[in-house]
C-alpha cells in the first residue's frame, strides 16, 4: 500500500522556507502556474504543499478551517485549481493541539481532520511533532492514529512524518502509515553549522543533514523514504516573506551539491524557492532530468556512503538497469584532485562514466581521476562495458 502511494521519492514544492506562515492563496496559484510554465511539473515536481500557517481554528462543529484572510476562496477551490494543472495538493498539521508556529493542530481530531482534508481534495499530509512529548510510544500512537484516519478517509493521501529524527522514525513511521519521514531538524540555506558543540536546533546545513541521513540508507525503499528536508536551491540567503529562517545563503556549486546528494540519497525532492522567479542556474539545477532520474530510479535504493573522510565522501546508488550512480563530494574549502578505482567501491570491471551535470561521457575504464571544486559533488552514472 505504501509502495503504491509513493513508489519513488515524492517530488514537489513546499511553502515553508520561502513564505513561512505568510501564505496567501493568490501566491499559491501563481506558484502552481509557475510550476507548470517552468517545467517543474513536467520534470516530476507534482505536489504543491501548504506548510504551517494556513489554519484559522475550528468552526462550531470542530471542523478545522482555513484562515479566511489567507484563503478567501477556501482550500477546496485551491485544490481544484492545482488539480486542473496536473498538480497534487499537500497540507500540514501537527500531532498536538498546536503546530510549531502556534496554529491549530490535529490531536484528538484526527479522523475528523482526515475526512476534512479528503473532502477538500488533499493528496498529501505533512504531520509535524511540535508540542508533543519526546516519547517513542506516544509518537507511534499519535502517528498511527493519523495514519489510520487517512487510510479510512476515502482518498489516497501520502503521509509525511515530520518528527525530525529524534525518536528514530525510520524504525516505526512505515508501520504508522507513513511513506516518508524527516530524518533531521530543519534544513537552512547554508553549507554547515560551524559550531558542532551547539547544534542549532532551528536548522542544519547541507553537510549536517548528509551526516545523519547517509547512515539511514538501509531503511529506504519504494514506499519508505528518509526525507532529508527541502531543497534550498535558489534561495541565495534571500527567502521571501518568511524573512530569514537562519540561512546565510549558498552559491550555485553548493546548491548543485545539495541536488546531487539528495538525489543519490533517494530523498524526497521538495523545492521551496520562488518558482515564479528562477534564474538560469536554479533551473539548470532543479530541472536536470538525468539527476532526477537517479533520484526517481524505480529500484528505490538509497546510496551507501562508501568513502567517508574529512575531505571526501563517495556515495554509490545501484540503479534498476544495472547502472550505478556515484557521487563524489569534496567537503573541503579548496579545489582538489581525486582519483578512485571503482574496484575500491566494490565495482569490478570497466565502466563508461557519464557526468550528469556535464551531460557527457568523461571516461572509460577501471576508475576516474579529476579536479573537484570546493563543495562540489560530481555525479556520475556508470555503465558496465
Ligand atoms: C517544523 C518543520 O520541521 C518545518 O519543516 C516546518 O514544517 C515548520 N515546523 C512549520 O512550523
Amino acid at each position: 500500500e505504501s509502495k503504491r502511494l509513493a513508489p519513488t521519492p515524492p517530488m514537489g514544492w513546499m511553502t515553508w522556507n520561502f513564505f513561512a506562515d505568510k501564505i496567501h492563496e493568490q501566491d499559491l496559484r501563481e506558484m502552481a502556474d509557475a510550476m507548470v510554465a517552468s517545467g517543474m511539473v513536467e520534470a516530476g515536481y507534482n505536489y504543491l504543499i501548504i506548510d504551517d500557517g494556513w489554519q484559522g481554528g475550528r468552526d462550531n462543529r470542530n471542523n478545522i478551517i482555513a484562515d479566511p484572510k489567507k484563503f478567501p476562496s477556501g482550500i477546496k477551490a485551491l485544490a481544484d485549481y492545482v488539480h486542473s494543472k496536473g498538480i497534487k495538493l499537500g497540507i500540514y498539521s501537527d500531532a498536538a493541539q498546536l503546530t510549531c508556529a502556534g496554529y491549530t493542530g490535529s490531536l484528538g481530531f484526527e479522523e475528523q481532520d482526515a475526512k476534512t482534508f479528503a473532502s477538500w481534495g488533499i493528496d498529501y499530509l505533512k504531520y509535524d511533532y511540535c508540542y508533543a512529548p519526546k516519547d517513542s510510544a506516544i509518537a507511534v500512537a499519535r502517528y498511527t492514529k493519523m495514519g489510520e484516519a487517512l487510510r479510512k478517509s476515502g482518498r489516497d493521501i501520502v503521509f509525511g512524518v515530520c518528527e525530525w529524527g529524534q525518536l528514530q522514525p525510520w524504525h516505526w513511521a512505515l508501520n504508522a502509515g507513513g511513506q516518508l519521514w524527516r530524518s533531521t531538524f530543519d534544513v537552512r540555506d547554508k553549507w554547515r553549522n560551524l559550531d558542532k558543540r551547539h547544534p542549532d536546533q532551528a536548522g542544519y546545513g547541507i553537510l549536517d543533514i548528509v551526516d545523519i541521513n547517509a547512515d539511514l540508507h538501509a531503511y529506504a525503499g519504494p514506499g519508505r523514504w528518509n526525507d532529508a528536508d527541502m531543497l534550498v536551491v535558489g534561495l541565495y540567503g534571500k527567502p521571501g516573506p518568511s524573512g530569514d529562517l537562519g540561512g546565510v545563503g549558498m552559491n550555485d556549486m553548493q546548491y548543485q551539491s545539495q541536488m546531487s546528494l539528495w538525489s543519490v540519497m533517494a530523498s524526497p525532492l521538495t523545492a521551496t524557492n520562488d518558482v515564479r522567479n528562477m534564474n538560469e542556474a536554479t533551473k539548470r539545477i532543479l530541472l536536470n532530468k538525468e539527476v532526477i532520474a537517479v533520484n526517481q530510479d524505480p529500484l528505490g535504493k538509497q546510496a551507501e556512503r562508501k568513502v567517508k573522510d574529512d575531505t571526501w565522501n563517495v556515495f554509490v546508488k545501484p540503479l534498476q538497469n544495472g547502472d550505478m550512480a556515484v557521487a563524489i563530494l569534496n567537503r573541503g574549502d579548496a579545489a582538489k584532485n581525486y582519483s578512485i578505482d571503482w574496484a575500491n567501491l566494490g565495482l569490478n570491471g570497466k565502466y563508461e562514466v557519464r557526468d550528469l551535470w556535464e551531460h557527457k561521457t568523461v571516461g572509460k575504464g577501471k576508475g576516474w581521476k579529476g579536479l573537484v571544486q570546493p563543495h562540489e559533488t560530481k555525479l556520475f552514472r556508470l555503465k558496465k562495458i
